[in-house]
């Protein structure tokens, strides 16, 4: 492994230089000054192989300070902590030995640990931040929805909608439809059909037969998420990875999905696009206010704080809440909106069941690391959001599991290519 870039120290003393050829006593020095995520840009050893027995419990080291470093607000004591830690941690080891030799260079293109402020004139103050309407209106991309957005809600807030009246709605848009049967025919959505006593034929060719199988209402519900996506800006890159974005986004509607189906809701599907959705108004931060973005993300990890917390300081509004402001200005369905609005505002108590679904959802997703929308650190669990829920502990241990094995699935029936975003 050879150093993509100079090394300072947390406190900016120069440590090693750019093209170094990493040893296990430069490994050491690195983990003594907690710096297990360097940048390489070349591994000795063919990619995908496993790391060296020596290097093997520096690896395990480097995994679990980590993930103790992300579960820093999270604490690991709780009942769901006991749960998510060691699942969490078994997962780290695993992606680090999985990367071998390069197992630092697998972290290449994650988040910014401290992201280095957007360019400005020396001097200049941080203006006071523009308010989440001016923002919205202010990123050309989402000032109105595409007219198959509009179609599609109009079929949901209908109550006299029929099923015909939400294929056509989808059946204009042919890339959106194609989406739409290749998420329904992944694996994971068949297997959660079954698992809740649906029927599903071996292979959904049609919109026709997706509706069938999946509901009309529901079919128009996931439609309104798959063909979102691609509406949203690209985030420069030194924030966070798109694809690492939408991976985290991904686990969160898989997370999201899976919870409802356990808790025998009916309305699964609203669950898995909400989880989609609800970091997007982070989308708009990062592009249209990115000086008090910066600010919030180096004030998160110093403080060690959850990013919506920084947010709300920096900014004066949260992601979340810009995030339920446009869901709302693109009329979407209200439950929809109050699960993205409320995933980190748990206080109001008439809309505390949708909501905490995805916030458990996030919390999952953020603890197991999948993707990362910028947030270093698993948000606590709220804990009249987990009482709603009524789940064990015991039964969250069952899910997460199977949450992981499909996300790889559903992240591949999105992203084909495996490039970015759709
Ligand atoms: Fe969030
Ligand atoms: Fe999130």
């Amino acid at each position: 492994m050879v150093l993509a870039e100079d090394v300072l120290t947390p406190g900016g003393r120069f440590l090693m230089p750019k093209g170094t050829t990493l040893d296990g006593g430069h490994l050491k020095s690195l983990l003594a000054w907690n710096l297990p995520d360097v940048g390489v840009v070349e591994a000795r050893q063919r990619a995908g192989a496993a790391a060296p027995d020596a290097l093997g419990p520096l690896v395990d080291e480097a995994a679990e300070q980590a993930v103790r470093e992300r579960f820093c607000r999270f604490d690991p004591e709780s009942a769901v902590g006991r749960v998510l830690f060691p699942l969490a941690l078994d997962r780290e080891i695993r992606r680090r030995r999985a990367a071998g030799a390069g197992w630092e260079g697998a972290e290449a293109g994650r988040e910014s640990a401290a992201p280095e402020e957007p360019r400005r004139a020396a001097g200049e103050a941080l203006e006071p931040p523009a308010s989440p309407e001016a923002l919205l209106r202010d990123e050309p991309k989402l000032v109105s929805p595409p007219e198959v957005y509009q179609r599609i809600s109009e079929v949901l807030r209908d109550p006299a909608s029929t099923v015909e009246d939400a294929a056509a709605s989808i059946r204009h848009d042919p890339s959106l439809a194609a989406k739409l049967l290749r998420l329904v025919n992944s694996s994971y959505y068949s297997r959660t059909m079954r698992a809740v006593g649906g029927r599903f034929p071996a292979k959904v060719d049609s919109l026709s037969r997706a509706v069938l199988v999946v509901g009309g209402r529901q079919l128009a519900t996931l439609a309104l998420g798959v063909s979102g996506l691609p509406l949203f800006p690209d985030i420069p890159p030194h924030w966070v990875n798109m694809r690492v974005f939408w991976e985290h986004s991904v686990g969160c509607a898989v997370a999201a999905q899976v919870i409802a189906v356990a808790r025998g809701q009916d309305d699964a599907e609203t669950a898995f696009v909400a989880g989609l959705l609800h970091d997007i108004g982070r989308i708009v931060v990062y592009k249209q206010a990115s000086h008090h973005m910066a600010a919030a993300m180096r004030q998160a990890v110093a403080d060690r704080q959850p990013l919506h917390v920084a947010e709300r300081e920096t900014l004066g509004f949260d992601h979340a809440a810009l995030g339920g402001g446009l869901l709302r200005k693109w009329q979407f369905p209200a439950n929809l909106e109050k699960m993205v609005r409320y995933h980190h505002d748990l206080d109001e108590p008439l809309f505390l069941e949708g909501p905490a679904v995805v916030h458990l959802a996030d919390c999952l997703a953020t603890a197991m690391g999948w993707g990362g929308s910028g947030n270093r650190h698993v948000p606590p669990l709220d804990p009249a959001a987990w009482e709603a829920l009524g789940l064990s502990a015991e039964a969250l241990a069952g899910l997460v599991p199977r949450m992981e094995e499909r996300l790889a699935e559903t992240m591949h029936s999105f992203f084909p290519d495996r490039a970015g975003p759709p």
